[in-house]
């Protein structure tokens, strides 16, 4: 089947979901029944998938299930795991599961030998055995990359923090924004200073122009071009570029056609987070990631995770209307949680055309927003509440604290009081029916996942889950999930702008606005004339 709206099951889909658009459905009136806690959650390791306040019956569930049998999710599940070519629009797969294989099971010696390679690296780092140029040893690394090259990383340094071995000092610089690499540059010294340079591409205008600056402020120092190989090293599959830049072959870590940018953190564009926690840790975030695989691989439907999170999701958007999805995760430490599912997710199913390239039939990927609980509850949940948009919720809690502070456990069992909280307000609202204005209508679906701890285990599985929910999503819109078409438009206009900007010349066919916007930077500029 390739237009799910063919499917026999969204018609009953249709049907079904009529019970829930009726003005007398009450989410709490489905608890009536017994078990639906035990009916409607699933526990894998150390995450429990509570999905029992959502908009969902037995009959809508088995419903959806028939949906992704329809859209061959099983099939499309093996695909992926076997390195079929499902990446379709770049002829390519899409393997990112290969990268968690245990690597004394692991047929892929390239991604073996990247594995070690990263080893002896963090080990030469936090041993001092790699010497800068003048001789000092390592203290500060700065990764220069953007999107799928700084996200994750970034992301992930945060969240395991607290399992740094404080052996080096990283900073993340992906902004084209100078205050970006210069605010990080202004502080270091180029001698003890080590530079990555994450591109798959290598070719990312952003990331080759801090690449640039970068090299400039340590031959600034230097004086030496001899200087860039004690300190700059690059993870990329153009290597011929790399060199180009001046990289030596040596100091070279692949990433691979297969691996697309937004799931690469498992390669060694996750570096910066191998020298923040050591690899020992690196591959513990990796076996986590490889127990949920395992999971999402050879688990029925019906008890899959990420195949009933998905099919939620597709259920709001294309049933009731959700336009949005917000994920709040009760951890200051998974702050960043939100703008990296925000590339996972709105890159991977932001498209129009199905696999074929025929327009879609139906609504496809919807935005994905949010922020850290509590601070979330003091600026948007006033909208989810009482707003008048339908915005089903992720919250995401851990249950033992990562904090040894003073009566931390007590602390933080308040923080998983405002989740659960926030999940049963959400879901029963209050009626002051003296008083519209209090009343909150309640109906709000949301998902609770609730893990063990914050670990590096966990954070794998917990990423792979939200992977493995995209391509869920994916496969039931027949889209492809691994490619990035419209983000190419903006770099080639940019591109075009520089040149006029830069040389005051205006020979394209410019419209009104963007000549006016121009022009208005042309006469801040002294001596530039006005088109
Ligand atoms: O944003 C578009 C994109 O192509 C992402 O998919 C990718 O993660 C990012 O740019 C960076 O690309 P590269 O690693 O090739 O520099």
């Amino acid at each position: 089947m390739t237009k799910p709206t063919e499917c026999p099951a969204w018609k009953d889909l249709q049907h079904l979901s009529a019970e829930f658009k009726h003005e007398h459905f009450k989410l709490t009136k489905l608890f009536e029944k017994s078990n639906r806690f035990s009916d409607f959650s699933i526990s894998h390791d150390n995450l429990l998938f509570d999905y029992s306040k959502n908009y969902v019956t037995t009959e809508s569930l088995t419903a959806l299930i028939q949906l992704a049998t329809e859209m061959q999710l099983p099939e499309a599940i093996d695909a992926m795991f076997s390195g079929k070519e499902i990446n379709n629009t770049e002829e390519c797969s899409a393997w990112h599961t290969a990268l968690r294989i245990p690597e004394t099971e692991n047929s892929h010696n390239e991604v073996v030998n990247c594995l070690q390679k990263m080893d002896s690296f963090v080990t030469s780092l936090y041993s001092g055995s790699w010497l800068g140029f003048s001789g000092e040893k390592i203290k500060d690394v700065v990764n220069i990359g953007i999107g799928g090259s700084d996200l994750g990383p970034s992301f992930a340094y945060d969240a395991l923090s607290d399992y740094s071995t404080g052996k080096l000092k990283l900073h993340l610089v992906s902004n084209l924004d100078p205050t970006d690499l210069d605010s990080v540059t202004e502080k270091l010294n180029p001698a003890t200073t080590l530079f990555i340079i994450t591109s798959k591409s290598f070719s990312t205008p952003e990331t080759i122009q801090n690449a640039e600056t970068a090299k400039s402020w340590l031959l600034t120092w230097a004086k030496s071009s001899a200087a860039v190989k004690s300190h700059f090293v690059g993870v990329t599959a153009n290597s011929i570029a790399a060199r180009k830049f001046g990289l030596a072959e040596g100091n070279l870590f692949p990433m691979w056609d297969w691996i697309g940018g937004r799931y690469s953190l498992w390669s060694a564009a996750g570096l910066p987070i191998a020298l923040s926690i050591g690899m020992d840790n690196f591959r513990k975030l990796l076996s986590g990631a490889h127990s949920m695989d395992e999971h999402f691989k050879n688990s029925d439907l019906i008890n899959n995770i990420p195949v009933i999170m998905g099919l939620l999701s597709v259920f709001y958007s294309n049933f009731l209307e959700a336009h949005s999805h917000a994920v709040i995760p009760y951890s200051q430490k998974l702050q960043k949680l939100p703008a990296y599912l925000q590339q996972l997710c709105m890159e991977s199913l932001g498209k129009c055309v199905t696999k074929n390239g025929e327009p879609v039939t139906t609504k496809t990927g919807n935005v994905l927003w949010g922020a850290a609980g509590t601070n979330a509850q003091h600026s948007f949940f006033q909208l989810l509440h009482q707003g008048t948009e339908f915005i089903p919720v992720d919250l995401i809690a851990f249950i033992k604290s990562t904090s040894k502070g003073e009566k931390a456990e007590l602390r933080h069992i308040k923080l998983l009081a405002n989740c659960l909280g926030q999940s049963l307000s959400l879901m029963k609202g209050s009626n002051f029916s003296s008083n519209p204005h209090k009343t909150v209508s309640g109906n709000k679906p949301s998902n609770t996942l609730l893990i063990r701890e914050l670990n590096p285990y966990n954070l794998g599985s917990l990423v792979a889950l939200y992977e493995h929910k995209t391509y869920v999503q994916s496969v039931i819109w027949n889209i492809n999930a691994f490619d990035q078409w419209g983000v190419e438009l903006g770099k080639s206009h940019a591109e075009q702008l520089v040149g006029v900007l830069k040389t005051n010349s205006v020979n394209l066919e410019l419209d009104d606005s963007t000549k006016g916007l121009l022009n208005r930077i042309q006469e801040a500029i002294p001596g530039r004339t006005k088109h």
